[in-house]
Parts: C-alpha cells; sequence; structure tokens
C-alpha cells in the first residue's frame, strides 16, 4: 500500500497508517525505514507516539521497547513481539508491504 512520498516522512518521525489493525512506518535517525503493528502488545498504546533511538522503538506508556527490524520486545512488559511488515520506496514514495502473518496471541 502506497504511505506517502518520502520527502514526507522525514528521519526521526513516524506515520500510522489506516489499516486494521493499525501499522506504523518509522523512518529512523540514519535512514532506515522500517514498518511494524503499531500496538504495543503489553496494553493500548501507539508506538508511533513512541521514542526511537536507532533501530528500536520505546512505547509511550509503560517504557517496553521494540526492535523495528524483527518486532521482538525487551521481553520485560510486553513479551510477544510486533508484526513486521516489508516497506520499499519507489521513485521516491513510500510503500508497505503488510504481512500476511497472524497476530501475535
Ligand atoms: S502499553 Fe506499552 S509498555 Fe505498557
Amino acid at each position: 500500500m502506497h504511505v506517502c512520498a518520502l520527502a514526507d516522512l522525514p528521519r526521526g518521525t513516524a506515520r500510522r497508517l489506516p489499516t486494521t489493525p493499525p501499522v506504523s512506518v518509522f523512518h529512523t535517525a540514519d535512514g532506515g525505514l522500517y514498518a511494524v503493528d503499531d500496538t504495543c502488545t503489553h496494553q493500548d498504546a501507539s508506538l508511533a507516539d513512541g521514542w526511537v533511538e536507532d533501530c528500536w522503538v520505546e512505547c509511550p506508556l509503560h517504557a517496553a521497547v521494540f526492535d523495528l527490524r524483527t518486532g521482538e520486545s525487551d521481553g520485560l512488559l510486553a513479551r510477544r513481539p510486533l508484526r513486521t511488515h516489508t516497506v520499499h520506496v519507489v521513485d521516491g514514495a513510500v510503500h508497505v508491504e503488510l504481512s500476511v502473518g497472524a497476530l501475535a496471541p
């Protein structure tokens, strides 16, 4: 699915997509692009509102940390991983290929 122009997703920002469940695309400070399910697997918080450092996002509610590359959590509060999705940039536009994998139980 088309997300936006890469120029409209500056480094250090994230964009939540109107999917079900919501997915967020992160453009990290070093230029990486990652897409993961947006809802923290601990409780109901949007990771697009979290803090990103390197390839990690910290949940804004209780500070669980997830690896944007793999979806794995730090295993403390959020014991289940996030689904990851594939990001492509084509002709200056960001696209996400949504995972068809099941949601974490
Ligand atoms: S809701 Fe994310 S750590 Fe609690």
